[in-house]
């Protein structure tokens, strides 16, 4: 990656006093990255832990909250840490993904000023270069309301981070070798929860009293169902939502999504299984973890319950019954609901159809025909100090034309404060999930079959919900309403891993012309610099 370049710590510190509101507090995180030895399901292997700790210690943070992390990148390779949900207004600066930052060289460190304006919910971290994120490297996130605003149900007796997804044995580097060499990856071998293969872990809960789970699919390629044997999980929050409150015996999560849940200890006092298994996938992996009661009177009885047996229509039928509480707080004290997206017109039509070529004979994903490959320069800083050559805007087009595919530096340009309807549209017979950088949006509707002008008649315009990560089933469509609020180079990706590291992503650039700190922060003078902004100045 070459050699980095960094200021002094004196300008970073003025940097971060300018940069961040002043009255909003600071939490300070130091983290040394390192590989130690983990063993997810059973076998030794070489994880990436932070802190010794694997997954890596958990962001507990308040609305408005500066968060100040600093890494110290103990890997012999270059490495980054992305913030999956957190949307840094005004600065994607911070975002921590190849088309925005340099990598943290081996051996170095780079500190992140981060601040979770306006947002509250459960959402994860995790490294986001080659396929760093298959050995670990991830940790949760949780965002609290401030203490002037109210929470739509009673604080909860414990509240738990269940990170789980889909694991291999084989480790990132022979992954990456066998996508480099022009192959998809092949079903992964387990499921873990919180590192663990089956009952590693173990939440204790009083009986009588009611907890809040927050559960990410952290994994790299499979949607997972979440459920907990003889009990019932009440929905309360999605990617920042306050969702009306559904009672859900199980849960699809897809790679990337999160959700939050309230579940009272209600049964007789024993230990009960919670499960995670595979979906949509012909052989079913599962794990579990254990619920115990605190006067447990015996451990786990029968099998760990079984997940849902139908297919596609159930998934849809589930993702549809999410709506918002439209009374309910969000991050500020006005009602979250006040907010009329169904009322706004749209400024322009995005459709996004994936698909999955063989370009010079090697396995490629791509976007409206295109495969994004890196730039050797992060397009962000290209972008900033006007290097030309590096990317082109339109250089992948608004809808697919269904040609031929090929490879390319992709950034679609965007005007600050357009509302895009957007449409992910899925002609493969797998589940996409799509994520968003810098943005939430407003899932509208989703449907099996082919999009067209007539599906907007049956969009929920009133109460959906909106969130960052979107699945789209097979042969299906999803279509989100998306504020292009935030200013900035922000990555739309697949979250399966394969999928997005062989092209399935680009990059957004949303554009203002007004050049000022209101609409964006400028570069943080600890940049790293790499590719060819080397030998420029922050
Ligand atoms: C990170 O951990 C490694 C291994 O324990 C240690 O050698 C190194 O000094 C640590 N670095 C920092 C900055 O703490
Ligand atoms: C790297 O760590 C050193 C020692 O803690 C600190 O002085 C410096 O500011 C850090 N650099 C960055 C870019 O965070
Ligand atoms: C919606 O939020 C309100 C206000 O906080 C709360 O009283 C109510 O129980 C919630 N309703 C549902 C159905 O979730
Ligand atoms: C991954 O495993 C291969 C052997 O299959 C080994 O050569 C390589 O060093 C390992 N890489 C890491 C990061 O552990
Ligand atoms: C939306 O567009 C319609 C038709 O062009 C127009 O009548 C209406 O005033 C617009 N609404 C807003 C809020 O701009």
């Amino acid at each position: 990656m070459g050699i980095c370049r960094r200021l002094s710590p004196l300008i970073l510190i003025v940097l971060l006093v300018i940069c961040a509101n002043g009255e909003d507090p600071y939490r300070f995180f130091t983290w040394n990255i390192t590989y130690g030895d983990i063993y997810p399901l059973g076998v030794k292997q070489q994880g990436i832990l932070i802190n010794g700790q694997f997954p890596g210690p958990q962001i507990e943070s308040v609305t408005n909250d500066n968060l100040i992390v600093s890494i110290f990148n103990s890997l012999d390779e270059p490495f980054l840490i992305s913030w999956n949900g957190v949307q840094q207004r005004r600065n994607s600066w911070q975002d921590g993904v190849y088309g925005t930052n340099c990598p943290i060289p081996p051996g170095q460190n780079f500190t992140y000023n981060l601040q979770v304006k306006d947002q509250i919910g459960s959402y994860f971290y995790f490294p986001s270069l080659a396929l760093h994120k298959a050995a670990g490297g991830y940790g949760g996130i949780k965002i609290a309301s401030r203490s002037v605003i109210p929470v739509p149900f009673p604080p909860p007796a414990g509240d738990f981070t269940i990170l789980s997804g889909d694991w291999y044995k084989k480790n990132h580097t022979d992954l990456k070798a066998i996508l480099d060499s022009g192959s998809d990856l092949p079903l992964p071998d387990g499921l873990i929860i919180n590192g663990h293969g089956s009952n590693g872990d173990t939440f204790t809960v009083e009986q009588g009293k009611t907890y809040r789970f927050r559960i990410s699919n952290v994994g790299l390629a499979i949607s997972i169902n979440f459920r907990i044997q003889g009990h019932k999980m009440l929905l309360v929050e999605v990617e920042g939502t306050h969702t009306l409150q559904n009672t859900y015996e199980s849960l699809d999560i897809h790679l990337g999504q999160s959700y939050s849940v309230l579940v009272t200890a209600d049964q007789a006092p024993q230990d009960y299984y919670i499960v995670v298994s595979t979906r949509f996938t012909s052989q079913v992996l599962s794990a579990t973890s254990i619920l115990h009661y605190s006067n447990s009177a015996g451990s786990v009885a029968g099998p760990p319950p079984g997940g849902p047996t139908t297919q596609i229509d159930w998934s849809i039928e589930q993702a549809r019954s999410l709506r918002r509480n439209l009374t309910a707080s969000g991050p500020r004290p006005n009602p979250q609901g006040s907010y009329h997206y169904g009322l706004i017109n749209t400024t322009r039509t995005i459709r996004l159809a994936n698909s999955a070529p063989i370009v010079n004979g090697k396995q490629r994903f791509a976007v409206n025909s295109v495969s994004f490959i890196p730039a050797d320069t992060p397009l962000k800083l290209a972008d900033y100090f006007k290097i030309p050559g590096v990317f082109s805007l339109g250089s992948i087009p608004d809808s697919s034309s269904g040609g031929g595919a090929y490879l390319q530096t992709s950034v679609m340009a965007a005007d600050f404060r357009g509302f895009a309807e957007v449409v992910f549209e899925n002609p493969e017979d797998t589940v996409q999930s799509w994520h968003v950088d810098g943005h939430t949006f407003f899932v509208v509707g989703m449907d099996g079959g082919q999009w067209s002008d007539a599906s907007r008649l049956n969009y929920n315009l009133r109460d959906t919900i909106s969130r960052c990560t979107v699945q789209v089933y097979p042969k299906s469509w999803t279509a989100v309403y998306m504020p292009l609020d935030n200013v900035g180079m922000w990555n739309i990706r697949s979250e399966n891993w394969a999928r997005q590291y062989l092209g399935q992503q680009f990059y957004l650039r949303v554009y203002s012309a007004a050049n000022s700190w209101r609409d964006e922060y400028p570069i943080p003078s600890n940049a790293l610099l790499c590719g060819r902004t080397l030998g420029h100045r922050t």
